[in-house]
């Protein structure tokens, strides 16, 4: 099976956990952005805002793969506002009727609730139905475990 991880990340937690599953898989792993700067405070109030506005456009960096080179794609991203982020939204929106691989998404949050429910809401910007998803909890705590579990069920 040849995977591509996909991530976007405002912060780098996202993109620390796709670097070590995607290091996992043997996987290309590539981020993709909105390309607005996020940073500090003032970065942190505009995702909270950006949350109840339509979605911005994105664009993967490096430009776009070749999607029939991957047998299963998995989509990264954080949690805002209680929701998948409006940039991983906005990406599944442009992108996920171009995947020819299996999908399966990965968030991650501060807090120790399953966003399974959160997730299911970006089903609705998805043109495939994702397989599975992880939902991953950051803060103080390492995701190691749950990361090689979840590769391990992928692998089954
Ligand atoms: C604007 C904003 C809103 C957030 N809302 C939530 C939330 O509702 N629930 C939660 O558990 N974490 C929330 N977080 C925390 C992030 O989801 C979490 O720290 C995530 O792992 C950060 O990933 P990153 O470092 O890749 O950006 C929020 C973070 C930001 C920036």
């Amino acid at each position: 099976m040849k995977t591509v991880c996909l991530y976007y990340s405002r912060s780098g937690r996202t993109g620390s956990i796709m670097e070590r599953m995607a290091d996992m898989l043997d996987a290309d792993l590539l981020e993709y952005t909105d390309g607005k700067d996020r940073s500090g405070v003032k970065g942190y109030v505009g995702s909270c805002i950006d949350s109840y506005r339509p979605l911005p456009q994105v664009e993967i960096i490096g430009g776009e793969p070749d999607w029939e080179k991957y047998d299963r794609v998995i989509v990264a991203m954080p949690v805002w506002a209680e929701a998948p982020c409006v940039v991983g939204k906005a990406f599944l929106k442009q992108y996920s009727s171009k995947l020819k691989g299996d999908l399966h998404l990965v968030v991650t949050h501060m807090s120790k609730a399953d966003y399974g429910k959160a997730i299911a809401k970006a089903y609705a910007y998805s043109a495939v139905k994702p397989k599975s998803y992880l939902s991953l909890q950051t803060k103080n705590h390492d995701c190691g475990a749950e990361i090689k579990h979840f590769v391990q069920t992928l692998e089954k």
